[in-house]
């Protein structure tokens, strides 16, 4: 009896069938996702010239009789579905029968299986529509599927594919995406015959993120793990010192198949609010895991989408599970599930990119990282003086802390910014004698149609004629640090809003901007109970290692790295 069924006319019209096959990577995707349904264990695709001209799966799966494998190039005929109820319990890759009949429609298609007990497999060919086959044949168990010249018979469809650099890029994407959700599955990706990326089995996931993602990730994400009734979510979140330039280093998975969901990226940049530099992102590997019946994966054909039954849970989950293992990332010990209870100072700041004068190896830092009562650490830690008047330098308990006191206060005003910003408004302070402002066009404009907001942000004003507005009062924070000037720089950036602006994270970087007039500068004397004093302040903080830009705050020496530079070791 074959596996491969016909589905019934009522559930084709139910699914969200159409057009996957979009570049080489679709194929590739769509195979090997295929050979992972069919349970294998060992994966390999080679591709040439960036898989224009060739795509090969081969699989050690379970194979398909010779009717199966005849079946299996018909539309809409599939063995992981039946019937209607079954789209809402999917728990494979594949379930639309589609796959293989539309890149058979647009390529010169061989497959080659072998069913366990089966003494021979069969070879079938496919072009232009046209089927041969199948025939006998000596394989191994598995199958493979080969995709010669994709697109041939469709010049429109072959002029948009992009360089074969960039068509093999999307491919390694692809594999290492998969890689990552199915790492008790070995893949290798060869291009033009040689070696482009191998993925041993590995019993846990951490071991597989720097295959996927490269070293320096794989040694600076932490692990976060949580659950709530239905809604599992666990995954890697990279230090925020690893940010990039676009969203390309979110690897998102639903019930481990890879997605592209606004509403997961938004929740995983919710987590890194005001950890980040403007207009970068973070390096995160997440997994949303539910049962299937809480999540529509029939939202378009090319599987990347879905739909959830909750999504105000699972965002809800996701921002709070990165958002607590970042809290703690300095304690953290790097790919381990464990952390300290404990929230104190930071034991010790690593990145790789610090700047001298000193540095350490990562994997150095990394047996520092976690002692949870490692550094006792503290107001009383003897405070040793300024640096260039810009740093501060503690003796803690295991070694020395140093401090940027413009970075570290600009991190304590923002949380205390924000604190009060959500509770109603910011503090303000009436000035003793009201300021007039003048204001250009635009700019006055905007101060009318924001005058509330203003005033949440602590600055009272009142239109007094034309362009001209009264300041009476200031946010406290900034009343000794020309709270004008500051004002008036907010205005003119609520004045180049455009229309479409994200109005969180636009608030959020006026706040910032809020945070970072308000804070001790750089080059400032500062005395030793102020030092004292924002060594506390940063201690209660939330996220007392970055400033708001994503800068560091602080970074500790250890005693035994003094000694490891002094040569006493
Ligand atoms: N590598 C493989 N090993 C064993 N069986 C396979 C393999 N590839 C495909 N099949 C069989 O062929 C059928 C059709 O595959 P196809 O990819 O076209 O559809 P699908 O995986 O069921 O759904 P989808 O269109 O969503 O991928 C599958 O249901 C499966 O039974
Ligand atoms: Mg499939």
């Amino acid at each position: 009896m074959g596996k491969i069924k016909a589905l019934p006319p009522e559930v084709v019209s139910k699914i969200a069938a159409g057009e996957v096959v979009e570049r080489p990577a679709s194929v590739v995707k769509e195979l090997t996702e295929n050979a992972l349904d069919a349970g294998s264990k060992n994966i390999r695709i080679e591709v040439q010239a960036g898989g224009r001209k060739l795509i090969r799966v081969i699989d050690d799966g379970e194979g398909m009789t010779p009717e199966d494998a005849l079946l299996a190039l018909q539309r809409y005929s599939t063995s992981k579905i039946e019937k209607e109820e079954d789209l809402f319990a999917i728990h494979t890759f594949g379930f639309r029968g589609e796959a293989l009949s539309s890149i058979a429609a647009v390529s010169k298609m061989k497959m080659v299986t072998r069913k366990e007990g089966e003494l021979a497999g069969v070879e079938i060919k496919i072009e232009g529509g046209l089927i041969q086959g199948p025939e006998a044949t000596g394989c191994p168990l598995g199958t493979s599927v080969q995709v010669r010249d994709l697109f041939y018979n469709i010049p429109a469809r072959l002029k948009f594919l992009k360089t074969q650099g960039t068509e093999l890029s999307h491919i390694g994407e692809v594999i290492a995406k998969i890689a990552l959700a199915n790492s008790q599955t070995h893949f290798q990706l060869y291009h033009d015959g040689k070696l482009l990326a191998n993925y041993p089995v590995r019993q846990d996931l951490s071991s597989r993120l720097a295959e996927a993602l490269g070293q320096e990730a794989g040694e600076n994400m932490y692990f976060f793990q949580s659950r709530s009734k239905e809604i599992e979510v666990e995954g890697y979140a990279g230090e925020p010192g690893l940010n990039r330039p676009n969203a390309r280093g979110i690897y998102l998975f639903v019930n481990r198949r890879p997605v592209r969901d606004r509403l997961l990226s938004h929740a995983v940049m919710e987590a890194y609010r005001n950890l980040l530099p403007k207009d970068r992102y973070p390096v995160v590997v997440l997994f949303v895991n539910l049962p299937p019946s809480e999540v529509d994966v029939n939202v378009h054909p090319s599987k990347w989408e879905v739909k959830f039954a909750d999504s105000e849970a699972v965002y809800r989950r996701v921002v709070s599970s990165v958002r607590e293992v970042l809290e703690r990332t300095p304690w953290l010990q790097k790919g381990r599930g464990k952390f300290p209870e404990l929230k104190e100072i930071p034991g010790v700041y690593m990145k790789t990119d610090l700047e001298k004068p000193y540095h350490f190896k990562p994997q150095e830092a990394i047996q520092f990282a976690s002692p949870p009562s490692g550094l006792k650490p503290t107001p009383q830690a003897p405070f040793l003086g300024q640096v260039d008047k810009t740093y501060l330098l503690f003796e803690s308990f295991d070694g020395l802390i140093l401090i940027d006191q413009h970075a570290a206060h600009e991190r304590v005003l923002l949380e205390r910014i924000l604190e009060e910003f959500s509770a109603g408004s910011i503090q303000g302070q009436p000035l003793l004698f009201p300021e007039m402002i003048e204001l250009s066009f635009p700019e006055a404009k905007a101060t009318e149609e924001h005058l509330l907001e203003l005033g949440k942000m602590g600055f009272e004003v009142e239109p007094c004629g034309d362009r001209t507005f009264w300041v009476k009062s200031v946010p406290q924070i900034l009343s000794a640090r020309e709270p004008i000037r500051t004002l008036k720089e907010m205005i003119q950036q609520i004045s180049s809003w455009g229309k479409n602006i994200d109005l969180q994270s636009s608030f959020d970087s006026l706040l910032q901007m809020m945070a970072c007039r308000g804070a001790i500068q750089a080059s400032q004397p500062m005395s030793p109970e102020e030092a004292k004093e924002l060594l506390a302040e940063l201690q209660k903080c939330s996220f007392p290692s970055r400033c708001p830009h994503g800068r560091p705050t602080l970074l500790k020496i250890t005693l035994s790295e003094l000694e490891k530079m002094f040569g006493r070791k």
